[in-house]
């Protein structure tokens, strides 16, 4: 017999769980580098496209499969047809990925925090040289996974909500001082160009705008917690009573503003001396660290910046944790203690390789990408993509869009208005955008 399942001990304890399952790496590392490469406005137009007809539909289907099944991904899945059970499954096998790529970069952030700490400044190699270092980084590592495991371990009301819900609040309020901080640097107001007045001259081929596209669209996958069962899993633990549409609004609109916050703070920074946007994924942690390094007090606000990183990327990786978690714990009848001990574990084993792969495994590669970059390429334009496409299968054209919306209407109490919008976007929009995008990914 299982036990009774656990529930959030409030609505708005959920609401900061998953806007903080949302908001993360993908929004304070992810999106300022992604939109820096994408052309700036170009990217953000496009990506809050994706975000209203793929986004909002699916999260929003997500979290109702969760609360109508009431069981971990794959039972929750299996529950609305047999035959998809893979779903869930696909989802806990991308959650682990993400889970071992978050590790490493949530390693990193914590030495960011110490070491700008200690005053010594981050010389430009610094990125390079520590990340390729074998032992130090799998350490942090180590201590990323064990904070996950022990807030996992405390379970839902008690260990992800009441973490979620102090974090959140914080991590809200002290960017948009920094933000407010960054748009006061010499020059900050070409970078605020940069990142809302569309630059057309960005695209030149519809290869440029497709790809623009396919780094939208995995972007706002990403960002969202979509196609990883986290928001089944999330949704599970609701009551009946909650309202499923207005939860997804406010989750969306706050992962959103995070993005767009930590956009306006680090793309003006980043402009006001005179560094490049575009550099991809070293953007935080290689040019940013010399913005701060050249600002009076930097130091603290470089500490402060990385620790509001901490924040969002432990109210991300404790929901891929807990899609694991319940599953493992529901499978094997073992503890949620030992099931987070276990599933940290074994993520932990997958990032030391991750980590290794920026110095002594850089040579070794999987389809000509080193370990790390293939983890994200598995989840992101993958796991994902395919996850998503079959969710939308699932809830459009097997459970029903009507069956659907019994649920989201808490049985036709609540009033659901966008019925013929919601229906065109989970039964043909969003399917047939994921397979254009995902084949063209390819090209
Ligand atoms: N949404 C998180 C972020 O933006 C990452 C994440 C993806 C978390 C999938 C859970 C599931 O960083």
């Amino acid at each position: 017999m299982r036990s009774k399942r656990e529930q959030w001990s409030s609505g708005i304890g959920f609401i900061m769980a998953a806007a903080g399952s949302a908001i993360g790496l993908g929004n304070l590392w992810k999106f300022p580098y992604v939109a820096g490469t994408s052309g700036g406005a170009v990217f953000l137009i496009i990506y809050i496209f994706f975000l209203v007809i793929l986004g909002i539909p699916i999260l929003l289907s997500e979290m109702a499969i969760g609360r109508f099944a009431g069981e971990n991904a794959v039972d929750s899945c299996k529950k609305l047809s047999r035959k998809f059970g893979f779903v869930g499954a696909l989802g806990i096998a991308g959650a682990f990925l993400v889970l071992a790529s978050y590790g490493v970069v949530g390693g990193w952030v914590i030495k960011y925090i110490f070491k700008s700490f200690s005053g010594s400044g981050f010389g430009t190699d610094f990125f390079a040289d520590y990340t390729a270092q074998p032992i130090e980084p799998i350490l942090w590592t180590f201590v990323f996974i064990a904070i996950n495991v022990i807030i996992v371990t405390g379970g839902i009301a008690k260990g992800i909500e009441r973490v979620s819900t102090i974090l959140l609040p914080v991590l809200l309020i002290f960017l948009i001082g920094i933000m407010i901080y960054c748009l006061t640097l010499p020059n900050a107001a070409q970078g605020v160009r940069y990142f809302i007045v569309p630059d057309l001259s960005k695209i030149n081929s519809i290869s440029d705008l497709s790809q623009i596209a396919i780094n939208a669209m995995g972007q706002v996958f990403f960002s969202l917690s979509l196609g990883m069962g986290t928001l089944i899993t999330y949704g599970s633990y609701l009551p009946k009573s909650t309202n499923l549409t207005s939860s997804t609004v406010t989750i969306v609109t706050l992962d959103t503003l995070i993005a767009v916050i930590a956009g306006f703070a680090i793309i003006p920074a980043v402009f006001s001396f005179g560094l490049e946007v575009t550099g991809g994924p070293g953007l935080i942690f290689q040019t940013l660290p010399v913005v701060f390094s050249n600002i009076k007090g930097g130091q603290f606000i470089s500490a402060l910046f990385f620790l509001l990183v901490l924040f969002a990327a432990v109210t991300s990786a404790i929901s891929l944790l807990e899609v694991i978690v319940s599953w493992f714990s529901d499978k094997t009848g073992l503890s949620r203690k030992v099931s987070s001990v276990i599933a940290g574990g074994a993520a932990f084993l997958m990032c030391i390789f991750a980590s290794l792969s920026f110095g002594v495994l850089s040579e070794t590669t999987i389809f000509n990408m080193n370990f790390f970059d293939f983890l994200n390429f598995a989840a992101d334009k993958i796991v994902m993509p395919i996850g998503g496409f079959f969710m939308c299968i699932l809830v459009g054209h097997i459970w029903g869009i009507d069956a659907a919306l019994e649920e989201i209407s808490n049985s036709r109490k609540l009033k659901f208005r966008l019925k013929p919008l919601f229906s065109a976007a989970i039964k043909y929009i969003a399917p047939a955008m994921i397979i254009v995008i995902f084949i063209s990914s390819f090209f």
